[in-house]
């Protein structure tokens, strides 16, 4: 399921990720980044929404070296984890951390996965290193099930700007990313934005969205899973004595 992403990147096509970028997302400081700001601020607009992933199909895409992947399992502990990236050594990496989840390689622009096979999707980092990102995100809406989650952060133009001029990389300068562009492009692609949150001082956008079904507004959506989980005559009534 090897894939070629095309995004190119420090002026090497294929390559969707430099070598600077890439020691600094696989080293100590970014996961330690991940689990106390990144995902805590997931974590907590789940928890707002009243969102549970415990019986979720859950998607990581573009799982780099697999901390995501370890802290959603942590974190969630979801029925069924899958992770993809793009770059075969950071498969290799997220697979050696023994994560219970089928960890793959593939192309967030071209995901082999069955349409609403996933219940949630985290989409960390990912898009703005893709030429082809709104292909990827309708791919991410593809295969999310009608009113199914997807936990998305990614940096505006400021960021990218001092990426570029940090570490020369220039893949996602061609291709019109920025948050603005990506909140229209989630509109598009049936994509409702539920909370947006500012992460790392505004330089990136942490998203919750939910996949709409048709012009039910995000919030209705999140209102009808939690109606769901009180469909049970057992629930009914546990949900009674908390309230009595
Ligand atoms: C900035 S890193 C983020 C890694 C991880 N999600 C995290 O937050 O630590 C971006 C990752 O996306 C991967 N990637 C880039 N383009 C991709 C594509 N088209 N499909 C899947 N993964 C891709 C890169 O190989 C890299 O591991």
């Amino acid at each position: 399921m090897s894939q070629d992403s095309g995004s190119g990147g420090e002026g090497q096509p294929g390559t969707p990720i430099g070598p600077g970028e890439l020691r600094i997302m696989n080293s100590r400081a970014r996961e330690l980044l991940l689990k106390y700001w990144d995902f805590r601020l997931f974590d907590g607009a789940m928890r707002r929404h009243g969102i549970d992933l415990s019986d979720a199909v859950v998607l990581d895409a573009g799982c780099g070296s697999g901390y995501s992947t370890s802290l959603i399992w942590e974190m969630f502990r979801p029925r069924e984890l899958l992770a993809c990236d793009v770059v075969p050594e950071q498969v290799e990496r997220a697979r050696a951390r023994g994560v219970p989840a089928t960890v793959f390689v593939g192309d967030i622009t071209s995901l082999h996965l069955a349409d609403h096979y996933c219940d949630a999707a985290f989409v960390l980092g990912v898009l703005h290193h893709c030429s082809n990102w709104r292909e990827g995100l309708a791919q991410i809406a593809r295969v999310l099930r009608d009113g199914g989650v997807l936990l998305l952060e990614e940096p505006d133009k400021q960021h990218i700007a001092l990426e570029r001029a940090l570490l020369g990389w220039t893949s996602t300068c061609d291709s019109g990313f920025n948050l603005e562009a990506l909140r229209q492009e989630l509109a598009r692609v049936g994509l409702g934005i539920i909370e947006e949150r500012p992460l790392y001082f505004g330089l990136f956008g942490s998203f919750l969205c939910t996949k709409m079904t048709g012009h039910t507004p995000p919030e209705h959506i999140v209102a009808r899973r939690l109606l769901r989980t009180f469909s049970t005559a057992s629930d009914m009534a546990a949900s009674h004595e908390v309230r009595t």
